[in-house]
């Protein structure tokens, strides 16, 4: 039995979602469509009673919105993200460069960009014309101003290069021929015709650039250091030597088969943080097995308590109607991982620690996978106490993982968001709830 609070405050307010960032400082350097908003850290900051200087932890930082609200809100932030580019964006976020001195650099940088110089990935994949696929990602001459301004950041100083490095990304993406649309990256219409200049390239890296002098100045980030850590959240979070933290909010990869490292495969391979699909897979690997696109091991566990069990059974039995026949493998290895992840959480957690974590319930087949229940019950099995499964949204299922599914009413099988808090020890619950099996 569990608590389901449908009069969840944030419900309906876009807290599990980017809306709004794109007009905050430092949130704002780049849009990456599965971030969630602030308010879910400042409620839980609020809500939990957390201190300055207290120790805030996301295990999956993506664009670093946990670790960039808890710094600007005075907490000390660690995180940890598996994508090296969503890492390297997360870090950048909270650089502490003067405006000034990165105003320099970057007129250095856009004087470099002026010229052109011959990118190492022209020819590759789909990256630039002249491809057997007849599609490409980017203009010739975009890129090479891209390389140009690339090649004079690399060599500026610590400070200011990773804050170059994210605005030439940014205004390349802003240039490329494709746009991201959930899972894929989707070309413009007509944008044969119609692909952006160098002059434009330029033009968005300046704006770019100026933004992120005003931000540095408008929002500073001073006081004790926030990491990012590279890595695999689920051995990070098992390592006891590590400090305590005060509170955890976070949200993991969803169970909805979306490959972080295939979305924003462009970006890895401009900044060099893969050089061939054989070093993205290692990536891949290394993530949560919440999608079907990397051979990974095959999970061994297969005892996630009571909603697992009949969730579990009915999809074995529905393999007919599964776009692929790797997903009750994949929906049994996101426990396994999940319930490494909240054990290894419980250990680092404080006494008056809280756990924040935000997810969506899954359907395939139009079977529903009560993801949030099942978390709540793996969490509590972990040491955790379940405070609450607070809704934050209804949304609707893809139609990828309904196209086999014959029956009106299982393909439409409604969806939910919530955020699932524990404490790690006994508290009174709170708020107005429902009573669910
Ligand atoms: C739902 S997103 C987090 C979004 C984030 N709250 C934000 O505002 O941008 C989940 C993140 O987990 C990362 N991830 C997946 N597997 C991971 C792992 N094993 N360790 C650490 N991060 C992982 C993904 O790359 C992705 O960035």
């Amino acid at each position: 039995m569990f608590t389901l609070n449908d009069n969840f405050p944030l419900r309906d307010q876009g807290a599990s979602n980017a809306v709004g960032l794109g007009e905050m400082p430092r949130h704002r350097w780049y849009f990456v469509k599965e971030g969630f908003s602030p308010k879910m850290v400042e409620q839980a900051v609020a809500t939990d009673g957390v201190r300055s200087g207290e120790l805030l932890l996301d295990p999956f930082s993506g664009s670093g919105t946990v670790p960039l609200a808890g710094t600007l809100a005075g907490l000390r932030a660690q995180a940890f993200e598996v994508n090296p580019f969503l890492h390297f964006l997360s870090a950048t976020k909270l650089s502490r460069c003067s405006p000034s001195a990165f105003q320099q650099a970057s007129r250095k940088v856009l004087r470099a960009s002026e010229g052109q110089l011959v990118s190492p990935l022209e020819g590759y994949s789909t990256f630039t014309e002249g491809n057997r696929w007849g599609r490409w990602l980017f203009p010739t001459k975009v890129i090479r101003s891209f390389e140009a301004g690339w090649s004079v950041a690399a060599c500026s100083v610590r400070e200011t290069r990773s804050l170059l490095q994210l605005a030439l990304l940014g205004a390349a993406m802003d240039c490329c021929n494709a746009t991201r649309d959930g899972k894929c990256l989707r070309y413009h219409k007509n944008w044969m015709g119609h692909e952006a200049t160098a002059s434009q390239f330029r033009f968005r890296l300046e704006a770019r650039a100026n933004e992120i002098v005003a931000d540095l100045d408008a929002a500073p980030i001073s006081g004790k250091a926030s990491k990012v850590k590279l890595g695999d959240a689920r051995r990070l979070v098992a390592s006891v030597a590590r400090e305590k933290f005060r509170l955890c909010v976070t949200s993991p990869p969803y169970l909805n088969s979306f490959d972080y490292s295939d979305v924003y495969r462009p970006e890895l391979f401009l900044a060099g943080f893969v050089d061939s699909n054989d070093s993205l897979m290692k990536i891949r690997l290394r993530t949560v097995r919440s999608h079907v696109q990397a051979s990974w091991e095959m999970p061994i566990n297969d005892e996630f308590g009571v909603l697992y069990r009949d969730c579990i059974a009915t999809i074995r039995e529905s393999t007919d109607i599964l776009w692929s026949g790797k997903l009750p493998a994949m929906v049994q290895a996101y426990f396994e991982d999940m319930e490494k992840i909240l054990r290894g959480l419980r250990k680092r957690a404080l006494d008056e620690a809280s756990l924040w974590l935000v997810v969506s319930t899954s359907a395939y087949g139009g079977i529903e996978i009560p993801v949030d229940l099942i978390l709540a019950e793996i969490g509590q099995r972990s040491g955790w106490f379940l405070r609450e499964v607070g809704v934050l949204r209804h949304l609707r299922s893809s139609s990828q993982h309904v196209k086999h599914v014959d029956d009106a009413e299982r393909k439409s099988v409604p969806l939910r968001e919530s955020v699932v808090i524990w404490d790690a020890t006994r508290r009174r619950p709170t708020g107005k709830a429902k009573r669910t099996e």
